[in-house]
């Protein structure tokens, strides 16, 4: 594939913007500067691809992304009010039509996953998956019993006729739980815990099915392993 095309499919925008990046001795494949954006090359043979003094790991197939979602960011490609998630990843995944699997709200903090997998977003958004979600919820009042019965037990949710429940709560300290969820409603957790009768203060996801958040600081994203995608069933062998 011509140089310039490579560069293209990897993010680095239009081929008139590839072909420029070459020109202007920006592109350097395995310790040596680029001349010639039409030189044919195989990822297989790309070691090494610095564009613009940044290295960038060569994207071969599909992206899958974990973020920690930081308070004040809106999960949109287009914020009404505050900056976009996207602005936390490389620019370059931006051209690669990289997004979100489900969203949070504004002041959710935690893991959020991306994609450029429709497939994958569809499997994972899927009501008939029941893939869970867990969430550490800070509360305004402390817990009473009563809290995690009618979670476990399920609540009306307005407009809903019918009852929702949490999987699975487990009680934290006097004003922490941590609160299991298979479905994806509209502010779904802060409505049940509303209608159970308290009030979310802060809100925080710490896992998708079985991949976790772990100690990546806020504001950071990494790729997803091999084993965390195979466990949605995803990755080359499926
Ligand atoms: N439930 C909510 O209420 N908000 C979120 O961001 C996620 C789940």
């Amino acid at each position: 594939m011509e140089l310039y095309r490579l560069l293209q499919q990897q993010g680095f925008g239009s081929r008139k913007e590839c072909r420029k990046l070459v020109e202007y001795g920006l592109v350097e494949i395995n310790g040596e500067v680029a001349e010639d954006y039409r030189q044919e090359y195989l990822p297989a043979d790309i070691e090494e691809l610095v564009v613009d003094g940044e290295p960038w790991p060569l994207q071969d197939g599909a992206i899958y992304l974990l973020l920690h979602k930081p308070d004040g960011y809106e999960t949109s490609h287009k914020p009404m009010h505050h900056p976009s998630v996207y602005t936390l990843l490389p620019w370059q995944f931006g051209n690669l039509g990289i997004s979100a699997v489900g969203r949070l709200d504004v002041d959710t903090t935690g893991l959020l996953l991306l994609t450029n997998d429709g497939q994958f977003v569809h499997a994972l958004s899927s009501p008939k998956r029941h893939v869970p979600k867990c969430y550490e919820v800070t509360l305004k009042h402390p817990v009473l019993d009563d809290l995690v019965r009618h979670l476990l037990a399920g609540v009306f949710l307005k407009d809903d006729n019918e009852k929702i429940a949490a999987d699975q709560v487990e009680v934290v300290d006097e004003i922490t739980i941590r609160m299991t969820i298979t479905q994806g409603k509209y502010h779904q957790v802060k409505r049940m815990v509303a209608a159970a009768g308290n009030r979310v203060m802060d809100l925080h996801r710490l896992s998708v099915g079985s991949v976790v958040l772990g100690d990546l600081d806020e504001g950071q994203w990494r790729y997803l392993e091999a084993d965390e995608l195979a466990s949605f069933g995803f990755g080359p062998d499926k």
